[in-house]
């Protein structure tokens, strides 16, 4: 599988959205003073933080140690651990989990699940949203098939997208109850004149792998796209999320 690494500083520049988007999960989660919530995902920390300043108990975790040394450098007062959520090991005994954007990075979706499952006190909640069924259709159409017309193996994928079902039923699996589930369109403006070669960069290794000379590959999949992905004089990915809301049944 191609490895993804994290630019930090180009992702708080471009990629702002996620967590701007991210905001509204809060909302769904409700945090109250005192609570202790793991921010399963916190990349650079403004999830993390937001939830902290409504007076919650924060742990934020991620799996990329440099996502973490920047929400440090931003958010010194928070508590941010490098940790990959299929191996989650913490204290148990959260009251909540908020999970936004980093699921889908995940193939080994039960494993995730069964760490957040694992992290969650008796009765305590999950809200996560990520990349649902379809998400990034077109933008992996098109990568497929200049793939292919220029002899590359096909993408390995690394990303996993499920459907309501296929999600649920991982959730309950690892021993959660289903609360609410929303599979819904987010049309998602990129920032910037170069905002999809942007994205493709940040995000894209799984389309990208193995092709000799990336800059030209972007260029090929973004003269393609243009007439699809850019309008209103911006570029736009054609985002599909799922979002879920679950609890661990109490006693
Ligand atoms: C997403 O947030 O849907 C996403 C981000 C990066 C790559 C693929 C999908």
């Amino acid at each position: 599988m191609a490895v993804q690494r994290w630019d930090p500083l180009l992702y708080d520049d471009r990629h702002s959205f996620v967590a701007r988007h991210g905001s509204d999960l809060i909302g769904e989660l409700d945090p109250r003073p005192g609570e202790r919530i793991l921010d399963a995902g916190c990349g650079t920390g403004d999830l993390a933080a937001t939830l902290a300043d409504a007076g919650a108990e924060v742990v934020g975790v991620d799996s990329s140690p440099e996502m973490i040394d920047r929400a440090r450098e931003r958010f010194p007062h928070l508590d941010l651990r490098v940790a990959d959520l299929r191996s989650l090991d913490l204290e148990p005994g959260f009251d909540a989990v908020l999970s936004n954007a980093v699921l889908h990075w995940i193939p080994e979706a039960g494993a995730a699940a069964a760490g957040i499952a694992r992290a969650l006190r008796p009765g305590g909640r999950l809200v996560a949203e990520l990349g649902g069924a379809g998400n990034v259709g077109t933008i992996q159409g098109a990568a497929r098939a200049l793939r292919a017309e220029q002899g590359l193996p096909e993408a390995d994928g690394g990303w996993y997208f499920p459907g309501i079902d296929e999600y649920s039923a991982v959730l309950e699996e690892a021993g959660l109850k289903v609360t609410g589930a929303w599979l819904f369109d987010r049309p998602t403006r990129l920032e910037g004149d170069d905002g999809l070669a942007d994205w493709l960069r940040m995000f894209g290794a799984p389309l990208l792998s193995g092709a000799p000379d990336t800059d030209a590959f972007i260029d090929r999949l973004t003269d393609r796209l243009g007439p699809v992905l850019h309008h209103s004089g911006s570029w736009w990915a054609d985002y599909v999320r799922l979002r879920v809301t679950a609890a661990k049944p109490a006693g």
